[in-house]
């Protein structure tokens, strides 16, 4: 079954076309140059630019997997969570190529996505498993029972951990994407240990809340520019990093073996942290879990996971009609 995939949630346009979880193409529009003068993603904005590019990404999926229109058994979008604009652009672009070309429209949940990107780098892992969920909208622990059955079990009170990176990482005079940058930096030989930052304390053991770490590392920053202190920004970066990574890490190990999981997943664009990735494996190996991550090139947002989930998702028997919306917010097990 050749699945030809959208993607259109936040600033990547995305296109692609996978054979079960064999990627045929994978073609991804970075917006990342329209929205760095603004220091972060423009909605507006990016939805024109979805508009401009979706037609030619798609194409080029298609001409780079050899196949044509006419090879393609169904068309799947990603429909929720996202930015209502641009999802909107793909959803409707979804929809139109469904009904021309007759073929069945598959409504993909965003998140389930970026789970499903690990079937692609691990082509023997099958549910069950958990799954820590790590993007700039959403920090979640999530049981994957089956490839459409999840159980939310912990997810942050506030700011995402990408959101942290992303507005730290501003306040530091990173541009933008901040928790990219921010991730090679504390990498080129920051300190961890310079400076010390509150890690929350929660009555719920699966929850997260990063907004305290973020407000202590903006009084950081202000405190030292009043007084006309200069602090070291790969030791800043590397603090704030090894903090944040800490507090995943422990909760997905405490998680998994609470729980009894003996595979544990890593997920979404803060997946591709260096630091989140070796402690993870660390943590896994030492307790005899297994443990699973993306390929660099599938952590952040691309079309080749929207394919494999809507796969999953067609076997399921989950298909939309014409009558499709986009959703800007949605719960993964909903
Ligand atoms: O999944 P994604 O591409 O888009 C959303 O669905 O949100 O995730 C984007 C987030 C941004 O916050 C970005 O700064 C973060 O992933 N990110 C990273 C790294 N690469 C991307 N955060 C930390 N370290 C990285 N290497
Ligand atoms: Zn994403």
């Amino acid at each position: 079954m050749k699945i030809l995939a959208i993607e259109s949630s936040c600033d990547d346009t995305a296109a692609s076309v996978c054979e079960g979880r064999e990627v045929l193409s994978s073609v991804i529009n970075s917006q990342i140059e329209r929205h760095v003068e603004f220091g972060g993603v423009v909605p507006e904005i990016a939805s024109r630019c979805h508009t401009e590019n979706v037609c030619g990404v798609v194409d080029k999926a298609l001409k780079d997997a050899n196949v044509s229109l006419d090879d393609i058994d169904a068309v799947a979008v990603t429909y929720a969570p996202g930015l209502i604009g641009a999802l909107l652009v793909g959803v409707n672009f979804a929809k139109g190529l469904s009904l021309s070309i007759n073929k069945p429209l598959i409504p993909v949940h965003h998140l389930r996505s970026h789970i499903a990107a690990n079937y692609i780098t691990s082509p023997d892992l099958e549910p069950p498993f958990l799954c820590l969920v790590v993007s700039g909208g959403h920090s979640h622990l999530v049981e994957v029972k089956d490839y459409t059955d999840f159980k939310v079990i912990g997810h942050t009170r506030d700011d995402a951990a990408g959101e942290c990176f992303d507005k730290t990482a501003r306040a530091m005079g990173f541009p933008y994407p901040g928790g990219v940058h921010l991730d090679k930096s504390a990498e080129e030989g920051g300190n961890p240990d310079a400076y010390k930052f509150p890690k929350p304390r929660l009555d719920t053991p699966y929850d997260f809340s990063f907004s305290g770490i973020k407000t202590s590392v903006i009084n950081t920053i202000h405190n030292a520019n009043q007084k006309g202190e200069t602090l070291n920004r790969d030791d800043l970066a590397a603090s704030v990093r090894k903090t944040v990574c800490d507090i995943l890490t422990e909760k997905a190990i405490k998680a998994a073996t609470e729980l009894g999981y003996k595979k544990l997943a890593l997920a979404g664009g803060v997946s591709a942290n260096a630091l989140l990735r070796r402690q993870l494996e660390g943590e896994c190996k030492k307790r005899g879990i297994e443990f699973y991550r993306p390929d660099l090139k599938y952590c952040g947002d691309n079309a080749a996971m929207v394919a494999v989930q809507g796969y999953y998702e067609a076997v399921s028997g989950n298909f939309a009609d014409q009558t499709l919306n986009a959703r800007a917010t949605m719960a993964i097990d909903e």
